[in-house]
This record gives structure tokens, sequence and C-alpha cells, in this order.
């Protein structure tokens, strides 16, 4: 909604603590706010507060805000105030954001945010605004992903150490359908298990944002692929994804099926994203010593298990987080820099297969947690 207001005098304030050694000074004076006098101005991302007879413009932004837990409904698009980049911190205008389906976790109250309201989403890639004092190697206009909560937003800070330069080459919106998705499966098939050639993997909801990019990186690996989707067309997606077998679980018996396909030996390792509605025959469709690697729950959290399911064959089980495996600015950079490569040479194809106003992200959330969606989701802020 835009405003429009009389201005009779403006006086400009900078903040000149600002500061970046890889920049031209005066690029990085990004005007912080504006002291005015008399309005007369027009400018949607600004709005008044007064202070000693100043009246100050604050940085306003869209984003959505969540101020109770529960369905689509509860986001809300609403403008917010947007304050500066303090040491150690950049502000970046958001261009492409990653739907992911722990922001339906976090919508929903299974994970819990630090603060009430707050802004979900968990990835972005945007142009960087303004770099607080203190910072080096970012500058204004830079390209930067990142993994980070707030990004629901035209704009937002976030820490300079979790940007992650953009290579020229990529799509922003192909970058933000594959950041998060995409290390995730860098450390699912290359750490928590390292696929070779030779084993037989087990893929839940191979046609999803995480599992599409699964399915292709497990067979370039060399892996024989199975892969369980919920329709035909879904099915048809996964084997261009590089499942060689394809079962819709929501119509066969999946353990029978894997039985069927690997001869009664199992699978080495399944990868199980889906949860309750697949845990147990999961752990059935494992050879002995096989990984259970347990890396979400889309249908609900699974029941603890007992030692003694595990004992059975001798099993292995993990329930792996992304943020485990890349503490260190150096396993971020080299995580991200493997799967932006890995999109350069062709190994990884993006699927792309939906785009949502932010504005209509509750719509995005619906889809998303029913099922209607395959491959990757990205908001346009
Ligand atoms: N641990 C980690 O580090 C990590 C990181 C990223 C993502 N994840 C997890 O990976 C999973 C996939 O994430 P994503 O963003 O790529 O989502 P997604 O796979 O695109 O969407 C979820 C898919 O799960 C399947 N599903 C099965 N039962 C479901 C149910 N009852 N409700 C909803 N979906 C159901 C659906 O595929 P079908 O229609 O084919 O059944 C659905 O399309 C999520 O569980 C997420 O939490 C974990």
């Amino acid at each position: 909604m835009l405003r429009t207001r009389q201005i009779s005098q403006v006086i400009k304030v900078t903040s000149c603590s600002t500061t970046n050694v890889d920049a031209p000074l005066s690029s990085v004076l990004t005007p912080t706010f504006w002291v005015q006098k008399n309005l007369s101005f027009s400018h949607r991302s600004q709005e008044q507060t007064r202070s000693r007879g100043h009246i100050f413009l604050k940085r306003m932004v869209k984003a959505i805000r969540v101020y109770e837990h529960g369905g689509p409904e509860v986001l809300k698009w609403e403008d917010v105030e947007l304050g500066e980049p303090r040491e150690g911190e950049i502000r970046v205008k958001n261009k492409a954001i990653g739907l992911n389906f722990i922001d339906v976790y976090f919508r929903k109250g299974v994970y819990k945010p630090a603060t009430m309201p707050f802004t979900p989403g968990a990835e972005a890639v945007g142009e960087v605004t303004a770099v607080g004092p203190g910072i080096t190697g970012r500058k204004v206009g830079d390209l930067v992903a990142f993994c980070y909560m707030g990004s629901y937003t035209e704009e937002q800070i976030i820490s300079a150490d979790k940007a992650i330069p953009v290579p020229p080459s990529l799509d922003p919106s192909i970058v933000a359908s594959v950041l998060s998705k995409g290390m995730t499966v860098q450390y699912l098939v290359r750490r928590t298990f390292k696929v070779e050639s030779g084993h037989t993997v087990l893929v839940h909801a191979a046609a999803g944002g995480v599992g599409s990019l699964l399915c292709q990186w497990a067979n370039a690996l060399g892996a024989t692929v199975i892969g369980t989707v919920s329709t035909k067309e879904k099915a048809a997606q996964a084997k261009e994804d590089g499942c060689h077998h394809v079962i819709l679980y929501t119509e066969e018996d999946f353990v029978a099926r894997v039985n069927e396909i690997t001869s009664d030996s199992g699978v080495e390792v399944v990868y199980d994203s889906v949860g309750i509605d697949t845990f147990q025959g999961s752990l059935a469709c494992l050879k002995p010593r096989g990984y259970m690697v347990s890396f979400g729950q889309s249908s609900g959290t699974p029941d603890p298990v007992p030692l003694s399911a595990l004992a059975a064959k001798s099993l292995f089980l993990t329930r792996p987080s992304l943020k485990f495996y890349k503490p260190t600015r150096d396993e971020l950079l080299e995580t991200a820099g493997e799967v932006f490569a890995n999109v350069a040479s062709g190994i990884l194809r993006v699927r792309v297969n939906h785009s949502y106003p932010l504005s209509e992200i509750a719509q995005a959330h619906a889809d998303l947690e029913n099922r209607r969606t395959s491959g990757s989701v990205v908001l346009i802020p």
C-alpha cells in the first residue's frame, strides 16, 4: 500500500559507523533513516516516528508474521519494522525464498520458534543492501544465499557469516530451491551414510523437494534407487530423477515390494522423511546392519523405538539434522559449493515446480502439507 505525504524539508542522516574494506565508502553509506520536518513524502517502506521534535522515518518491509500456532490461516502478511545491521550483520533484500517442510513444523508448533510472534522461513537468496560495522568480504550489491530463520520477508538482517556467495551463472529461484535441500542431501548420501555403487537405497517421498534431489544424487553415486510416491504423476517424475523402481505406497505394500525387488535381501539404507506412516515398514526393509536414516516427519513423529527393534537385525538408527552437518563456516561453504557444482554439472536438475507470491504463502503451505506439490516450491517477495 502506497502512502503519499507532503515534504517541505528533509535532512538526510547516514550511519557513518558502517565500514567495509571491500567496498567503496559511498556504496556502504546507505541512508539509514531520514529526519523530516513538515512532510511530503511518498515511500511505502518507511514510516514515521517522533523524537525531540523531529520525525524519523523507520524502514518498514512486508513480512509474514505468526502470532499463534495453527493452520495456514495464522500466516499474516504485515508491515514490520526493520532495523540496521549491527556488527557482524548484513541486510539483504530477498529475491527468492525457498519453501521447506520445516516451515510447516514451525507454523504448527511441532518445532518451537525462539519468540512469538515470529517470521517463519528458513532460506532465501537476495541482494545485500547494507553491511554492519566491521564487515569484510561482503558489500552492497552482492548476491547471497543463506539458511536463516525469518526469511518470509521482503528484506531481513542476517549474520554475515551465514551468507554464501551465489555463483553468477545460477538463477536466484534455482538457488533458493536447492540450497538447504541440496545441502541436506549432501550430508545424507555422503556423510550420514556413504552411498556407493552396489548399494540399494530406499527413498520415501521421492518426488518431493528433498526426495527429487536425493534420488538424483544417489543414482549418480551408482546406487540402485527405490522411491516411494503417492501418485502416478509423481512416479513419472521420480523415474526421470533416477529411481530404478518406483512404488506407489498409497496403493501398494511398500515392504512387500522392496522384498520383491531385492529378492528378500533388503536395502542398505532407508532415507525416511515421512515419519510415522512409514517408520516401521522402513525398518522391515533393511538388510542386517542396515541404516535407518529418519530425517523428517511429514506424516507425524514416529513412536519411540525400543532397542529390541534394532537388535533384531543389528541395525543403525540416526535422526540427523542439517545444522549439525555445517557447524563451521568452512563446512558451510564446502557443502554449498558441492551442491552448486552438482547443479552446474547437471548431476542435479533442480525442479522449481511451483512459484507463489510471498503474500500467498497460506496457499503454498496448504498445498505442501496436502501433498499437492512436487519438486521445489519457491516464494517471490
Ligand atoms: N533433517 C534434516 O536435516 C532435514 C532437512 C530438510 C528437510 N527435512 C525433511 O525432509 C522432508 C521433505 O521436506 P521437503 O521440504 O522437501 O518437503 P516435500 O518432500 O516436498 O513434501 C513432503 C512430501 O512428503 C510426502 N508425505 C507423505 N505423507 C505425508 C503426509 N501425511 N503429509 C504431508 N506429506 C506427506 C508427500 O509426498 P507423496 O505425495 O509422494 O507421499 C509430500 O509431497 C520433510 O519431512 C522435512 O522435514 C529434513
